[in-house]
């Protein structure tokens, strides 16, 4: 890829918080020009910050830079994508034609990652141990929450830490398809999942506004139903 990712001038220029915020969305066309180290150290330090039950901080972060495992992991996640898309692709109903035009982008966007996956300069595995969250107590089981939601606060610091010094990612999971295979390419042991794999890259397209359903038609103040004007 020679293009020239768009957002390299925008790393001495971050956002502020909430506008990186509001302009995170997935990217999936990323160059391959490289990250500097201090500015992975600075996205892991945020993903560090991440809030966890009890503060267990479950989560381990792996970065990937060595060429050979990435292309390792981009064969994974290659074949993962292609039985992933066939599967979905069965089952997802038919876009509405104001939705097509972006559905298609983003399935195009989707198939670029897949065939691109080993190709960005440092990917993040997040690996968590294997633990259970459940207490019990002198009534039974108390279900305090999975274990995953543990870890995926710290998985989204990473991903807005990286909008900060204008790098961009998608979270992704379909290589859990073979979730061995990517334990065996990393050498992770099986008392640890791997929950989500970022492929960070300076990014060809531009940050912006994902588009989402309007925040006060999911909004109850309350009680449930009692829906207000914005
Ligand atoms: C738990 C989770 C798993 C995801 N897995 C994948 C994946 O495997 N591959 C991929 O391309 N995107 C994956 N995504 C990205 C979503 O498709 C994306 O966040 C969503 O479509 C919204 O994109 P937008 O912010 O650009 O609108 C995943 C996102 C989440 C939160």
């Amino acid at each position: 890829m020679t293009e020239q990712p768009s957002s390299v001038a925008n790393q001495n220029n971050p956002p502020t918080l909430l506008d990186g915020i509001m302009t995170t969305r997935a990217l999936r066309r990323l160059s391959t020009t490289p990250i500097p180290e201090d500015v992975l150290w600075e996205i892991l330090a945020a993903g560090q910050q991440g809030p966890s039950g009890g503060n267990i901080q479950p989560w381990q972060f792996l970065v990937v830079r060595d060429e050979a495992t990435r292309r390792g992991l981009g064969e994974i996640y290659s074949r993962t994508y292609a039985r992933y898309e066939k599967a979905m692709l069965a089952v997802a109903p038919p876009q509405r034609p104001e939705n097509e035009a972006s559905w298609q982008r983003t399935l195009a966007a989707s198939r670029h990652l897949a065939q691109h996956f080993g190709e960005s300069p440092a990917i993040i595995a997040i690996a968590m141990a294997d633990i259970s969250m459940e207490l019990t107590d002198e009534y039974g089981p108390l279900d305090v929450g999975t274990a995953f939601a543990s870890a995926y606060p710290a998985v989204q610091n990473l991903i807005l830490a990286a909008r900060h010094h204008g790098v961009g990612t998608a979270l992704t999971t379909v290589y859990r398809i073979e979730h061995d295979a990517v334990r065996d390419c990393l050498s992770i042991p099986k008392t640890h999942q791997v929950i989500a794999l970022l492929p960070l890259g300076y990014p060809l397209g531009k940050f912006g506004v994902a588009k989402r359903r309007p925040v006060e038609t999911v909004t109850h103040w309350d009680s449930w139903g009692n829906k207000r004007a914005r």
